[in-house]
């Protein structure tokens, strides 16, 4: 294919030269002379490993040329990949001046070209941005409208620098963010080959996707530090512990934990935690971020009650009341302090909890809702019909089918449904469906 990529930094160089290996036609474009020298001359602009002598063969091979045209680029290319720099601004925001400019000039260059062009975002760019600022700018300089005479995607780059050539050829996977089949089936004959499945998806969740690992990735190094500063001051190996950590494949490393839903609780996560930072504060070891978790996890019952008064105070049902699906365990359960918010606001609250059943409740549990929410367990009731048809909103904290089943049949338009678990597809699609974050 013949190319263009705009930016020759570590991600537009990378890209250039791995496709003119490819066996494409590149043309690099940047605004820098010292780049474009330096590519002339058959050397990388940027250190990394491997790269010079990648330049090098693809300038031999006549596969790369370069330039500070856009036009020129554009005329003698059918995708322009866009990799120029997303800098942070002083108050953390994304600067996206060099995007804009570049856009302006790729879309000047499109409608003096006059043909079908793809339009291919690398750069990392806040969510939203790519409908907000990229496809605008493309729109008001070519005069052509996206989907018609152009098309754009998403596609964000995952490699590192220092190992930039051997992570551009072994990508976890290569997510396209794309609404236009031609684009995209381009986009996979020339990534498609790579190690790591191909994944189309919308332009929205691939720009979110790229903020949602960098963020992971960070939380991943805080962590171990956070537990190597608490190991240091508790004379443990926290080398030994975090090695240890990972060998867990089913509950630790793996996709257990990672769907967003409702707030963690129970007898053992939040007493655990706080009991770790209470020990971390008599050694005087700060760990915000762990820290932070609890007041997060708060944060997100006050979202999902926020939720539910948006829909006025009227009667509300709660389908779940125990920490977890499968348990009557109501020790820290947040749906318990979901429930104690309704009523506290004074909403008329109904509770259904097929494991939670007063009559069969015993020993600590029976003691623990005695002492701490009498008035909670009052609501609780066993008739979940009843429960559903009086309810102008129905929070929903159990998937059983006995639930899920009765509620596909039941569910009036009019009446809201709160997702806290991920319900099935046919609940998703009713009129009166939300997610608790989604
Ligand atoms: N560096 C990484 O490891 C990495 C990894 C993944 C994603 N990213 C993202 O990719 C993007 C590029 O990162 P980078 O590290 O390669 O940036 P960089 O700063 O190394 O390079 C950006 C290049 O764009 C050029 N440029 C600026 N305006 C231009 C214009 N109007 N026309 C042509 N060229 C122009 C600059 O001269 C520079 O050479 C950023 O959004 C970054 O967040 C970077």
């Amino acid at each position: 294919m013949n190319l263009s990529v705009f930016g020759l930094g570590y991600v537009g160089a990378v890209s250039l030269a791995c496709l003119a290996r490819d066996g494409h036609r590149v043309t690099g474009v940047d605004i820098d002379p010292n780049k474009l020298a330096a590519l002339r001359e058959g050397r990388s602009p940027v250190v990394e490993a491997g790269l010079d002598a990648l330049i090098g063969a693809g300038r031999e091979a006549g596969c790369i040329e370069v330039t500070d045209q856009a036009g020129a680029a554009v005329r003698d290319s059918e995708l322009s990949f866009v990799c120029v720099g997303t800098p942070a601004a002083a108050n953390g925001s994304q600067s996206d001046a060099a995007v804009r400019r570049v856009c302006a000039e790729i879309g000047a260059a499109i409608a003096a070209k006059g043909a079908w062009h793809g339009v291919v975002v690398r750069s990392t760019l806040a969510p939203g941005a790519l409908e907000a600022v990229v496809a605008p700018a493309l729109e008001a300089a070519s005069g052509g409208r996206v989907g018609r005479d152009f098309a754009l995607a998403f596609q964000p780059e995952f490699l590192r620098e220092g190992s930039a050539v051997h992570d551009y050829d072994h990508p976890p996977f290569t997510v396209v963010g794309c609404e236009d089949r031609r684009l995209s089936d381009r986009l996979e004959a020339l990534f498609g080959h790579l190690p790591g499945e191909f994944i189309r998806t919308d332009p929205g969740t691939a720009q979110l996707l790229k903020y949602a690992c960098n963020a992971f990735h960070a939380l991943k190094v805080t962590f171990a530090n956070e537990i190597g500063r608490l190991g240091q001051a508790l004379d443990a190996d926290p080398q030994r512990v975090m090695a240890l950590l990972c060998r867990d494949r089913s509950l630790n490393i793996s996709p257990a934990y990672l769907r967003p839903g409702f707030a963690f609780g129970g007898s053992c996560l939040p007493k655990d935690l706080r009991a770790l930072l209470y020990l971390a504060k008599t050694r005087d070891v700060e760990l915000p971020m762990l820290a932070g978790v609890l007041e997060s996890n708060g944060r997100h019952v006050e979202h999902v009650f926020d939720r539910i008064l948006a829909n006025g105070r009227g009667r509300v049902t709660l389908i779940g009341l125990s920490f977890k699906e499968g348990t009557d365990d109501l020790r820290e359960s947040p749906l318990v302090e979901l429930a104690e918010r309704c009523i506290g606001k004074g909403l008329d609250l109904a509770i259904y909890d097929p494991q939670v059943e007063w009559s069969r409740l015993i020993g600590a549990n029976r003691r623990y809702i005695e002492a701490h929410i009498p008035h909670v367990a009052r609501l609780l009731t066993g008739d979940l019909d009843a429960a559903v048809e009086r309810a102008d909103v129905v929070v929903v904290g159990r998937s059983d089918p006995a639930v899920t089943g009765l509620l596909a049949r039941r569910l009036r338009p009019e009446q809201r449904l709160i997702d806290l678990v991920g319900l099935p597809e046919a609940l998703r699609a009713l009129p009166g469906y939300g997610g608790a974050c989604w």
